[in-house]
């Protein structure tokens, strides 16, 4: 069993990407710039955020935190993704989610320009995305198949067994699997709450994609022998002991379920710290392709 050890990895795509930075500003050129926009106070979003400024500040990008009270109006926030898209400084845009009830999320997507939107949800990009045009993909899809190429992990003909179906992650990640490119040519099935049969299907996966947000959901009795077992869950689960008072839990029962795989993510240290490394990498792209 081997570990898919994220934040190695990571930190190879942001050495990468640190030297890439220096040799624009040598050259006189600006450095990418990120805008990030929080609302409210989620603890984990704040959490995200907080990492994805730091780690622009690691890489020499330039980045913005724009803050909005949970009571922001809808119109206001749209408002200041406008000015961001006009904004000739600004790369790349995010707007954290989860948002408020009295905010629509499709309206604050569809709002950022596709240029800017690093985050790859904007429908112009999935739309590109699907078709296996050059697009802005998810960053945690795309950090997934950062992590597949950087092992070397096979996947043509494999079956992958995405579950949920999430704008964010399931539904892309299934997509990407069943490409043809090297990190495709998988036969995907997604598996989402009305799914019958789960534990048989999962049993027939060659490659495991848990991304349904349920603590240890997936057990050992799950998992075939050689498993590839990719880990996107991150929930927070009260822990008296912890302390911050809670622990991260994966969507995988790590314990039983490492030993019966050929490669499997950890949580923390996995998936998680390869998204804002493909975050950080769709924020270059964005500077390079306006600049
Ligand atoms: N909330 C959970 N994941 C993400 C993400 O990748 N981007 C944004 N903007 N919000 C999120």
């Amino acid at each position: 069993m081997q570990i898919l050890d994220g934040k190695l990895v990571a930190q190879t795509v942001k050495e990468d990407l640190k030297q890439k930075t220096d040799i624009l500003k040598r050259e006189g050129k600006k450095p990418p710039h990120l805008a990030a926009i929080l609302v409210g106070h989620n603890g984990a979003s704040e959490t995200y955020v907080a990492s994805k400024v730091r780690t622009c500040e690691e890489l020499g990008y330039q980045s913005t935190l724009i803050r909005f009270e949970t009571e922001v109006t809808e119109d206001e926030l749209l408002q200041k993704i406008r000015e961001l898209n006009q904004d000739d400084g600004v790369d790349g845009i995010l707007v954290q989610l989860p948002l408020p009830a009295q905010i629509s999320e499709e309206k604050v997507i569809n709002t950022i320009s596709a240029q800017k939107d690093v985050d790859g949800f904007h429908p112009a990009n999935i739309g590109k995305m699907i078709q296996g045009q050059p697009a802005y993909i998810p960053a945690t899809p795309y950090g997934i198949l950062l992590l597949l190429e950087y092992y070397k992990i096979e996947t043509k003909g494999k079956h992958a067994v995405v579950i949920g179906r999430s704008n964010i992650v399931g539904r892309p990640i299934s997509i990407l699997l069943s490409q043809n490119t090297p990190t495709g040519n998988c036969t995907v099935t997604i598996c989402h709450s009305h799914t019958r049969n789960l534990k048989d299907i999962c049993l027939q996966a060659d490659i495991i994609v848990a991304a349904l947000g349920k603590p240890e959901f997936l057990t050992a009795d799950m998992v075939k022998d050689g498993a590839v077992v990719i880990d996107v869950g991150i929930t927070r689960v009260p822990d008296a002991g912890k302390k911050k008072g809670y622990a991260l839990k994966g969507d995988v029962h790590f314990e039983t379920v490492a030993p019966k795989c050929n490669y499997i993510t950890p949580v923390p240290g996995g998936v998680g710290a390869m998204t804002i490394a493909a975050l950080m990498k769709n924020t270059y792209l964005a500077a390079i392709q306006r600049n």
